[in-house]
């Protein structure tokens, strides 16, 4: 047993692992802490290169702790590419791409629900439901038809018909709402409370964060226990961002890596802003974003629950928040897949413009190592994309 205790990250309050609490009594997203001395000696470099290529490789820093309740679709432990030819056009020769498309349902969304979803079979729970720009809840419902689980899912109408159908093939029960996520997100929890479902909305229960953290993971192993200079990743709700910020502190204190931190970068699209602006306002937290628009729907997040985490990581990593239009989105997708025969999702397509705007503006640079985020595949958002293309 490593798994201590959840912490809140806005109080001081903890809670021991057994409690089935999605959030702090103070309304604080929780942290799992582990023990971390016990981790480091079972999970040296030269144990881990034998364990299996999912991110259960990473099972001692993981709250599962009876193997009896994972469910697993084979996720995690995607490859880390590097793309020369891409870097070149860039004038970044040291860029490499962290293809989370190869994940299971298609998004590093799987890595996340794989984790609530085992949790929530090891609580007993029956039903479990989320709000979801699309991947997230075709991954929610994945893997609880996969660990015998009921799931609920509620989607914006606009939503591509691929999600839908996808999410309805897996079983579980799709509930189209009129507006954004944020709307989607208020009918969930209605639901959820009267239902006595298990709400794994993001950041609104401690585990999503768990399964994401393992990209931080992976990248520190498969970089041979270096962190790169610089990360881009295409922030909603931030769980990937606040997972790898939470993965590089737990490697230092195994003495896995040292205090160097890579720098991060938020990238959003201009019609959905709300960390860009409030990183340029020098907020703590960020203002709903009215009138929330972009064809990268994982990136219409107009409020993300976690804002302050999100904005805390940026600014101690000496990072930054950047917005690119929804022309520069599909010309990203363009030159990744022509340079590299990557066809990323919008939101990977994002980073690929932000990387330009980010050279240009000086916060990057030729001997910066650069890991950018494909957080899906393109398959899925051919609808979406197909008016600007
Ligand atoms: C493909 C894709 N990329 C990025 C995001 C944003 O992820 P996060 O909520 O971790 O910031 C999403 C969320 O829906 C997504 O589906
Ligand atoms: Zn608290």
């Amino acid at each position: 047993m490593t798994f201590l205790r959840l912490d809140c990250t806005r109080c001081e309050r903890t809670y021991p692992p057994s409690s089935r609490r999605s959030l702090c009594e103070c309304g604080g997203p929780l942290f799992a802490r582990y023990d971390l001395e016990r981790a480091a000696k079972d999970m040296r470099p030269g144990h881990l290169a034998l364990r299996e290529p999912t991110l259960w490789r990473y099972d001692d820093v993981l709250p599962v702790e009876n193997p009896d309740h994972r469910i697993s679709l084979g996720e995690g432990f995607t490859p880390l590419l590097t793309t020369p030819r891409l870097g070149a056009q860039l004038g970044l020769p040291l860029l490499s791409v962290k293809e989370e498309g190869a994940n299971p349902t298609g998004s590093f969304k799987a890595r996340g629900l794989c984790l609530a979803v085992s949790m929530a079979k090891a609580f007993g729970v029956t039903d479990v439901c989320l709000p979801s720009a699309g991947n997230a809840g075709s991954a929610l419902a994945a893997y609880a038809a996969r660990g015998g689980l009921r799931a609920h899912v509620f989607i914006p109408r606009d939503v591509a018909r691929v999600f839908v159908m996808e999410t309805a093939a897996y079983g579980a029960e799709v509930v189209l709402v009129d507006g954004l996520i944020s709307d989607a997100a208020k009918v969930c929890a209605e639901r959820a409370s009267q239902g006595g479902w298990y709400d794994c909305s993001t950041l609104k229960e401690p585990y999503r964060v768990e399964g994401k953290k393992t990209m931080g993971y992976e990248l520190a192993e498969q970089m041979g226990w270096r962190l790169p200079d610089a990360i881009l990743y295409p922030t909603g709700g931030g769980t990937g961002l606040i997972g790898m910020w939470k993965a590089f502190d737990e490697l230092e204190r195994m003495g896995f890596v040292g205090p160097q931190r890579p720098r991060m970068y938020a990238v959003q699209a201009e019609g959905c802003a709300p960390i860009v602006k409030a990183f340029a306002e020098g907020k703590d937290s960020a203002e709903l974003w009215e009138g929330a628009s972009t064809h990268a729907h994982g990136l219409r997040v107009p409020k993300p629950f976690a804002d302050f985490l999100i904005l805390r990581a940026l600014r101690q990593s000496h990072g930054a928040a950047v917005a690119v239009s929804e022309a520069e989105i599909v010309d990203g997708v363009k030159e990744a897949a022509a340079t590299e025969g990557l066809f990323m999702c919008p939101e990977g397509g994002a980073c690929v413009a932000a990387l330009r705007k980010l050279k240009s503006s000086g916060h990057l640079s030729a001997d910066d190592v650069i890991v950018t985020f494909n957080t899906g595949t393109g398959f899925k958002y051919v609808d979406n994309m197909a008016p600007l293309w």
